[in-house]
């Protein structure tokens, strides 16, 4: 069975989906861990209800980005994760993380990638008028939301309430992201996972 672990720094509904797909064995896997840079953070919470070890840093506490994703990836190594899930985590990875853990590390995001890329996707994708909103998930670089893309998904939304534009985007992450995890676990789109 597959070990993930989720890296989060909000809410968690995305992780807790992912948990969920686990738990009712959608998913050939487990969710051992949540890495969290907010002591703060709804996800930790979600977290504790399902039992899973949480990882939480205070960024601010190392002198380098260096130092933390050290630490980072020796709890990975020790839990032998083979694929980390970003589900709303507000921060770039390093060359550390990348030098050991490239390929196995995604991320979705709430645009159509390359469109609207950073932390005020859906907000800016709105304000801008856009008519075909969408969710992207990819591989992560050390770029802002680059890296390759996995699968997308678009929806046409001519309506003016960001509210519920933001409750389409989360259901549609909902469901695309547990299945595009699906694939990657089962070596259907990358054939160097191992
Ligand atoms: C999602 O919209 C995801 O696309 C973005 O951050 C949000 C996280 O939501 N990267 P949640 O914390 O999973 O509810």
């Amino acid at each position: 069975m597959k070990k993930i672990a989720v890296f989060a720094s909000g809410n968690g509904s995305n992780f807790e989906v992912i948990v969920n797909a686990c738990n009712n064995d959608y998913l050939n896997a487990q969710v051992v861990l949540l890495v969290c840079d907010k002591a703060q953070a709804y996800c930790i919470q979600r977290a504790k209800n399902h039992s899973i070890k949480t990882f939480c840093f205070n960024p601010k506490k190392y002198e380098t980005k260096d130092l933390y994703e050290k630490q980072i990836v020796k709890i990975l190594d020790e839990h032998e994760i083979d694929l980390v899930c970003l589900a709303g985590y507000m921060r770039l990875i390093g060359k550390t993380l990348l030098e050991k853990y490239e390929g196995k590390i995604i991320n979705i995001h709430p645009s159509l990638l390359p469109a609207f890329k950073g932390a005020h996707a859906i907000k800016e994708a709105f304000d801008y008028g856009v008519k075909v909103y969408g969710i992207t998930i990819h591989y992560v670089d050390e770029s802002l939301d680059g890296g390759k893309i996995i699968s997308q998904e678009a929806f046409s939304y001519l309506g003016n309430d960001i509210l519920e534009l933001e409750e389409k985007i989360h259901a549609l992450e909902h469901v695309l992201y547990i299945k595009t995890i699906k694939e990657v676990l089962e070596e259907k789109i990358n054939e160097s996972f191992n």
